[in-house]
């Protein structure tokens, strides 16, 4: 039996990380197969981890042949290179979410340029001891990894707030692992960071079924169907997650159906997309050298018809103003954007005027259910616990519950007594 004297606390805490989202081992897997592509950094990276073909490549009840490796490799250096290649034509800040453990911070950082690597706590603890010991030291200030969890957006505004200027927000491998209503929170949370800071999201996740298919079929011809269940199965053992069930994964036998029904999904949210072509942005690949000229000619003629997507803010979708209300020197200004509602509060929030707040935050849902709800409260003086219970039903109302902003000192401090900072989101600045 285990003494209990024996615990240590922070083995014990990885321990639960690890068990509450395996679908972190799925990295594990990417950075294995950019070693076998041959990128320098990624070889020293995965023998520092200790990983090996089967660790990574293998689950509990599949087992990866050489093609279906080596098919996975070409569809990853495909899909990393390309991602850097338009990451870096950006010229914004790098964002990449999630980063796994790929050693993206490394050539970022030799290049001079600034990279934030931003995934689940369980990665990044692992990921910020391995990989900045790589970079040369006097740019090791450029690679920054920070813990977030995507759909949850304290975590993320906390991790970009020294972010200065436009961001280029990069996401492969991780829609694939969402439902639909994670999937929702976060674009509305992308939405949010677009509008904050500026710049664009791209995503390989939305075609990537299309991308596999090609480059499998390349290699294998109509074998391909039995090496993809066999993939699915793989990444479902690793993930302990359904794949690939949202509204935002594309179907290779539907693709304009679900190619327009993603475009709808990303619009309830405020965002658009422009498909961007992988033929059109593909640098040379190792892994194509390693196969016959006629499958690597297949490769880069399927490429032709697989897209990144681009997306930012939807022009469609400007803010829409509520009608403001005004009366026991309680204001409230509001308006919508996305499926955000955007309070802002002034003068007292007492138990004359709470009600107020509670009605019109009721109307304005049975109207356009709102997801997220952030208040200024900067002009707002103070604020009872019957203002607090407010703010309670509505963050219980939201799946992305009420973010505070810009608090003066009174009504900090009473959020500070009551323990509400422990339950409302609150950013500092407005
Ligand atoms: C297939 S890996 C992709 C990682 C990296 N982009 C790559 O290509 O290797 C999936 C990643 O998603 C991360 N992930 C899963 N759920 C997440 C969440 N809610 N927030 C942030 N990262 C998440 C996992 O920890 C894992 O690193």
């Amino acid at each position: 039996m285990n003494n209990p004297m024996d615990w240590n606390e922070a083995n014990m805490d990885f321990a639960l990380l690890e068990r509450v989202n395996p679908v972190f081992q799925t990295a594990k897997m990417t950075l294995f197969q950019l070693a076998a592509n041959g990128d320098e950094d990624a070889i020293v990276l995965a023998k520092s981890m200790g990983l090996t073909l089967e660790a990574t490549q293998n689950s509990a009840t599949t087992t990866a042949s050489p093609e279906q490796v080596l098919g996975g490799t070409i569809m990853l250096e495909t899909r990393y290179r390309t991602m850097e290649r338009l990451a870096e034509e950006s010229g914004y800040t790098l964002v990449d979410m999630p980063c796994g453990y790929t050693p993206r911070a490394i050539t970022f950082a030799k290049k001079g340029l600034p990279y934030y690597g931003l995934d689940l706590p369980v990665v990044i603890r692992e990921a910020s001891e391995q990989i900045p010991p790589l970079v040369p030291p006097e740019r090791r200030e450029l690679a920054r990894f920070r813990e977030v969890d995507a759909t949850n957006y304290a975590s993320l505004e906390k991790a970009l707030e020294d972010v200065d200027g436009s961001v280029c927000i990069t996401t492969e491998g991780l829609l694939m692992y969402f439902t639909d209503s994670e999937a929702g929170a976060l674009c509305d949370n992308i939405r949010r960071i677009l509008e904050e800071k500026g710049g664009c999201w791209y995503t390989a996740d939305v075609e990537s079924p299309l991308q596999y298919v090609i480059t499998m079929r390349a290699l294998v011809g109509d074998r391909f169907m039995e090496i993809m269940q066999n993939a699915k199965r793989q990444t479902m053992d690793k993930s302990d997650v359904e794949v690939g069930k949202n509204a935002l994964i594309t179907k290779p036998a539907d693709m304009s159906g679900s190619i327009r029904s993603a475009m709808a999904f990303l619009a309830k949210h405020g965002l658009k997309a422009e498909r961007v072509t992988v033929a059109e942005h593909m640098p040379e690949l190792h892994s194509l050298s390693e196969i016959s000229s006629r499958q690597a000619a297949a490769v880069r003629e399927g490429m032709k018809h697989c897209a990144f997507w681009k997306i930012t803010l939807g022009a469609s979708t400007p803010a829409v103003e509520l009608p403001a209300s005004e009366s026991e020197g309680f204001g409230i200004r509001a308006s919508m954007l996305g499926s955000t509602l955007s309070l802002t509060l002034s003068g007292r929030l007492d138990t004359i005027t709470a009600p107020n707040l509670l009605s019109f935050f009721e109307k304005a849902q049975a109207e356009r259910p709102a997801d997220a709800v952030t208040v200024d409260c900067s002009r707002l003086d103070y604020i009872s616990s019957a203002g607090l219970r407010v703010l309670l039903i509505m963050h219980k109302a939201c799946a992305g519950g009420v973010t505070l902003r810009g608090a003066n000192e009174v009504v900090t401090e009473i959020l500070s007594q009551t323990g509400f900072d422990s339950i409302l989101n609150i950013v500092e600045g407005r």
